[in-house]
């Protein structure tokens, strides 16, 4: 069959990219789909289950630090986008390990980056029709105060973490092919995503299934810190609309103008959780137990979303009450996928089938 364009998606079996490999998969038959992923511990086939007999959908097991494969199948499948997700995404295991980040997210992404200019410089009409998408966070602008600033496209970059840090030193050199050998590149930077699939050493699954088995909530500190909070789908739709029409070149934030105190959230978490399992108002507030706050923890993150708003006309469509209530309910409703995640049943099973790739 022949596919009008092949796109290939890093680290589409994580959370994010598991919704925008989804997204593109049904919304562009003519594309093919290529979702190349190492499987670590953040990848579950499972998550794209209901797509993958698609036939624009195709899964390659690589890792995005082996330069050599990864030419190979940029060259093999005549890629012309690469919509770069793949990392390491846990701030908390950066902060044990930070090697790991950076051999990923710094030097995977620089050898990517050198796969895609070798053999697109040597194809035959160049950089034409090629773009290099690679999504960042908003933590490498570092933090705000407790006031109404926000983190533009020009803020300066102030990465505190080791996984800011290694993301951020990723955008730099995603900015440098660009400027120095005219790589048609686009960087996002996107405040948190929320929603289903997300592996669940992250803030909202966590709580839900601690909620939901009646085990403690850990909340770092008073749980002061404020992050913006986004609908992974609406992060999928940004980077769909960012991939057709943005600029090569431009950066663009994407946030959801939806500012939270980490203790509000988990009162809204135990809410909904508590409403949707059928107990009385406010049982799983005593599971709250406030923990030493994370080493170098940023105050605020808040995003100013309004060039992308402005440009392309996008918004978040879903409002943080709606999104929530989703999200908790895909949880609840899902706990086979909880169940296989957690006890690791997911890694053993998609393991094995591609041992050999
Ligand atoms: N989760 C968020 O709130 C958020 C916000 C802004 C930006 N981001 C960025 O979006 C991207 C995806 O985040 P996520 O939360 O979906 O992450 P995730 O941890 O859920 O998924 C990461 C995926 O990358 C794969 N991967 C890791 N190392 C790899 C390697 N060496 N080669 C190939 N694949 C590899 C994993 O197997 C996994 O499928 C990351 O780049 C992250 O920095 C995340």
């Amino acid at each position: 069959m022949n596919f009008e364009r092949n796109i290939i998606v890093t680290g589409g079996a994580g959370f994010i990219g598991s919704h925008v490999v989804r997204r593109l998969v049904r919304n562009y038959p003519a594309y093919r789909i290529i979702n190349v992923d190492l499987l670590t511990y953040a990848g579950n086939l499972e998550n794209l289950k209901d797509i993958e007999n698609e036939p624009n959908y195709l899964f390659e097991r690589a890792d995005i630090c082996d330069h050599e494969k990864m030419s190979r199948l940029i060259s093999r499948y005549n890629v012309s986008g690469i919509i770069h997700l793949a990392a390491e995404s846990h701030v908390d295991r950066s902060i044990r390990d930070p090697f790991t980040f950076a051999c990923t997210n710094v030097m995977g992404t620089l050898s990517l980056l050198q796969s895609a200019r070798n053999i697109w410089e040597q194809s035959p009409d160049g950089y034409h029709g090629k773009l290099f998408y690679h999504i960042s966070t908003d933590e490498v602008y570092g933090a705000l105060p407790f006031d109404s600033s926000l983190f533009t496209e020009s803020t300066p970059y102030s990465p505190h973490s080791p996984y800011s840090a290694s993301k951020a030193s990723s955008d730099h050199f995603v900015r440098a092919f660009h400027d120095t050998y005219g790589l048609p590149a686009i960087i996002t930077n996107c405040s948190n995503n929320y929603g289903p699939y997300q592996f669940p050493e992250k803030l909202i699954p966590l709580f839900i299934n601690n909620i939901r088995q009646g085990k403690p909530l850990p909340v770092y500190g008073e749980g002061l810190n404020v992050r913006d909070w986004l609908y992974v789908e609406d992060h999928a739709r940004a980077i769909d609309l960012i991939f057709h029409k943005g600029t090569p070149g431009d950066t663009y934030n994407i946030g959801g103008f939806n500012e939270k105190r980490n203790i509000d959230l988990v009162h809204s978490l135990i809410a909904v959780t508590d409403r949707l399992l059928g107990r009385p108002q406010g049982a799983s507030l005593p599971l709250i137990t406030h923990v030493t706050d994370r080493k170098g923890h940023d105050l605020r993150y808040a995003i100013d979303a309004s060039k992308l708003q402005r440009e392309l006309g996008w918004t978040p469509s879903l409002q943080f009450e709606e999104g929530l209530e989703r999200t908790v309910r895909w949880y609840l409703d899902n706990e086979e996928w909880m169940e296989r995640v957690t006890s690791g049943a997911y890694e053993n099973y998609y393991r094995e089938m591609y041992a050999d790739r």
